[in-house]
């Protein structure tokens, strides 16, 4: 190696499934180790970069990181795919396709993505999902490190899919959406089969999607490490069940907060880098600016849930019926079907005295802004934590996936808010929204700021979050050595 190169610091690859939630956790991961003086490639889609482009100050934002760069790959989906509701797992699929060969082919031929100043990547960092990560890495004698951008307990949960056929719950249809899932260690009475991921409602035990997630999760124990953005006051005893079968566990979440606490430490400009795919409607922000203090419910679900016309109405109905002031972001491909008749005079008239509605928002300063009192949330697992950040309570409506057991997890384990799912009705809405931020409304604060103070300190120096990403840091830092 050139004198000049022995120099060099590591260079980490970071390679998240092209879609919003998956960019937003990883992003925070790029953002901690530039901090840490690292090089970074982040790899982002042709689409989504850019859509990057065209609506945020994304780009602009990131040149306070020297060290990091984008890198563009096809994602092979058609540019007017929906790449939400149904058909989100299409990315999934698409990608290990066909980005995954051209991932490789890039790697070679761009010699590691090396450049002047800048060593061949040293480390890869990829979604735990991308196992082509892993049949290169070991092809190539390349340390990689897997990045889960789910919880621990939905990690946990994937992992244990075996068991829970074995255990006869799936498919659980047969035997009751309520009965008691008891072979999860670490887990036992706590999860109904409803609570249960999404992937696991399927009629057949043998289904290949069920199966294809199993073994995407289950080849985790490939990597050389696995990174969880959670808390280890938040899941521990979770945490220890899944400690037993990875080589290495760092969890260094909650992410956002931890690049706050970092960008404070190094007194440098600490305003968030916003990932947005979509444009953020800044309007709802000085409207929150006239709204009470911890009057406001806000609604949001995600980036992928789409929802019926027929729910919309629910959802809708059950809001305006609780009298509660409201802030719903309703992103444009969010409602499937057709437009049919138009929306109730008597809704939109409501929505006009008592809501406000974006298309996107700047969801962390949303969350964070003192007339914010409840979240409604599809329980994605970044919106899980920026909320326990925040110290919002939630009402949670989750959609699929790892968000059915998240839910499950804020209403009976942390205690920080309603679990609605598998419900879509006005009347049930009206009442936990009257619940949240009225009538419990102080009991779930309480739980709430105390979960909130544990998430600052686990990403403040000396928490857990914090020595665990200084571990992580030293553990790349030997690969070059
Ligand atoms: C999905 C899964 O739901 C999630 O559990 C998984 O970990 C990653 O992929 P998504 O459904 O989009 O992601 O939800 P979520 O994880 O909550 O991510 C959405 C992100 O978009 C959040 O970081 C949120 O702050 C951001 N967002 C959402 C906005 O910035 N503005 C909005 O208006 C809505």
């Amino acid at each position: 190696m050139r004198s000049e190169e022995s120099k060099l610091p590591p260079h980490v690859l970071i390679f998240p499934l092209p879609a919003q939630g998956h960019m937003n956790s990883m992003l925070n991961l790029a953002q901690l180790l530039c901090l840490s003086d690292f090089h970074v490639t982040f790899v982002v889609s042709e689409f989504n970069h850019s859509r990057l482009l065209k609506h945020t100050g994304t780009h602009s934002a990131l040149k306070k990181y020297p060290g990091f760069r984008f890198q563009t790959i096809p994602d092979g989906l058609p540019e007017d795919h929906p790449r939400a509701g149904e058909r989100a797992m299409e990315i999934v699929w698409s990608v290990l396709k066909f980005t995954g060969p051209c991932f490789k082919k890039m790697m070679v031929e761009q010699e590691l993505f090396s450049s002047a100043g800048r060593r061949p990547v040293t480390c890869i960092i990829a979604d735990g999902i991308l196992s082509f990560a892993a049949d290169f890495a070991e092809e190539r004698g390349i340390p990689l490190i897997y990045f889960r951008t789910i919880s621990a307990c939905a990690f946990w949960a994937y992992f244990c899919t075996d068991r829970l056929v074995e255990a006869n719950h799936i498919p659980y249809i047969e035997n009751g959406m309520d009965e008691l899932v008891e072979c999860i260690p670490g887990m036992e009475g706590l999860l109904r089969c409803r609570d249960l991921p999404g992937f696991c409602r399927v009629d057949d035990p043998n289904d290949r999607n069920l199966w294809n997630i199993f073994n995407l999760t289950s080849q985790s124990v490939r990597a050389k490490a696995l990174i969880l953005n959670t808390f280890e006051d938040l899941e521990q005893p979770i945490l220890s069940n899944i400690l037993k079968h990875v080589p290495r566990l760092y969890t260094i979440g909650p992410g956002n907060a931890h690049v706050q606490s970092r960008l404070r430490e190094d007194k440098a400009d600490s305003s968030t880098t916003s990932a947005s795919l979509w444009p953020e409607d800044r309007s709802c922000i000085d409207w929150l600016n006239t709204q009470n203090p911890k009057s406001v419910i806000y609604i949001s679900f995600g980036s992928i849930t789409t929802v019926s016309r027929e729910q919309l109405l629910e959802f809708w109905h059950g809001l305006v019926n609780s009298q509660q002031r409201f802030l719903w972001v309703m992103r444009p491909d969010s409602v499937m079907g057709e437009d049919g008749d138009r929306i109730p005079v008597e809704l939109e008239r409501a929505t006009k005295e008592n809501g406000y509605m974006v298309e996107w928002a700047p969801q962390e300063e949303v969350l964070n802004h003192p007339a914010v009192g409840g979240f409604f949330t599809h329980s994605g697992w970044n919106s899980t934590l920026e909320s326990i950040v925040a110290g919002v309570p939630m009402i949670c409506w989750p959609y699929f996936a790892d968000q059915m057991i998240n839910s499950r997890f804020t209403s009976e384990v942390w205690k920080i808010g309603l679990d609605i799912k598998d419900i879509c009705d006005r009347v049930v809405i009206e009442n936990a929204v009257r619940e949240l931020m009225e009538v419990r409304k102080d009991e779930f604060l309480e739980k709430a700021n105390n979960l909130a103070r544990l998430a600052k300190l686990a990403s403040s120096e000396g928490g857990s979050s914090y020595n665990n990403l200084n571990g992580l840091v030293e553990y790349i830092e030997s690969f070059i050595i």
